[in-house]
């Protein structure tokens, strides 16, 4: 299942549409960027991460794509490197599609919290960097290619467990709390982007439980009709981004299209 080739991920859009993915390199983002090369109706993807020009997969991607595949080793948390990002984009007057893929829930001496006695302050800082700020400050420094008065789409991939509504768990201290800033800085964003660009859409998407090296130690218990494969996420989130125009702006949406409490 692949999103449909002959429509355009961004609605309304009459040119080719320029596109960055970040979190390019793993998992969602690279299946996002698999999709969005064999789409009809999209010229450039700038792919995004800290490997993008060592990682294998993607340099397999630049053989059978050319130029159109532009890969930029960044990280999004560091913003010498966001403007070095935001240089390498100004080849193209607009951006009309950015997805920002990017995300930790573990890492090197880093767990998701089972209890408090496991928060630490080292580990929050660590984890909003990525998955609270970086978005917002992404935004920031592609700013003046999303106000060209064009269709455009940011969507940033939250996670439902970032729901303060929907939580009744617990756990997960440092990820949760992120993606709940996350939310709130992009939904603030959504409002001042409506002033700059009226038809620029903000949205924040759960992309459900994807198989991806960030899920795979927690996976146990998820029943395998709700793990999705990353191709089949990247498609799901790709049909809500197409069809959502600027009154969807500020939402927060789940894989099915359903909004999630914030
Ligand atoms: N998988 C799920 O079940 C699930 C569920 C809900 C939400 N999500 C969200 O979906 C997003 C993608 O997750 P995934 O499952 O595809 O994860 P993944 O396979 O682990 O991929 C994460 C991506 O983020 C990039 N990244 C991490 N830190 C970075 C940094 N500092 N600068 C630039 N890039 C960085 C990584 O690239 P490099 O290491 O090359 O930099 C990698 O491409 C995340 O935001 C995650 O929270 C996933």
């Amino acid at each position: 299942m692949i999103f449909d080739v002959e429509t355009c991920p961004v609605a309304g859009l009459d040119c080719p549409a320029e596109v960055l993915v970040t979190g390019a390199s793993s998992g969602i983002g690279y299946a996002l960027l698999q999709q969005l090369l064999e789409n009809r109706h999209v010229g450039r993807v700038f792919a995004v991460s800290r490997s993008a020009t060592t990682k294998v997969a993607l340099g397999e991607l630049q053989r059978d794509h050319g130029e159109r595949l532009q890969r930029i080793d960044a990280d999004i948390t560091n913003e010498d490197d966001l403007a070095r990002l935001a240089h390498a984009t100004q080849g193209v007057d607009a951006l009309h599609l950015v997805i920002n893929a990017a995300g930790i829930l573990h890492g090197d001496a880093l767990a998701p919290e089972k209890s408090i006695e496991q928060a630490s302050r080292s580990t929050f800082e660590r984890v909003f960097a990525i998955n609270a700020f970086a978005p917002l400050l992404l935004a920031k420094v592609l700013l003046p290619q999303l106000c060209r008065g064009q269709p455009a789409v940011f969507a940033s991939l939250s996670a439902r467990v970032g729901s303060i509504g929907d939580n009744r768990a617990g756990g997960w201290y440092a990820y949760r709390a992120s993606k709940a800033a996350q939310n709130q800085l992009m939904k603030t964003f959504a409002i001042e982007w409506k002033r700059r660009n009226p038809l620029g859409t903000c949205l924040l998407l759960h992309p459900g439980t994807v198989n991806t090296p960030l899920s795979a130690p927690f996976q146990s218990k998820v029943p395998a009709e709700r793990l999705f494969d990353p191709q089949r996420a990247a498609t799901q989130l790709l049909k809500i981004i197409a069809g959502s125009t600027a009154k969807d702006s500020g939402r927060f949406i789940g894989w099915d299209g359903n909004e999630i409490p914030w």
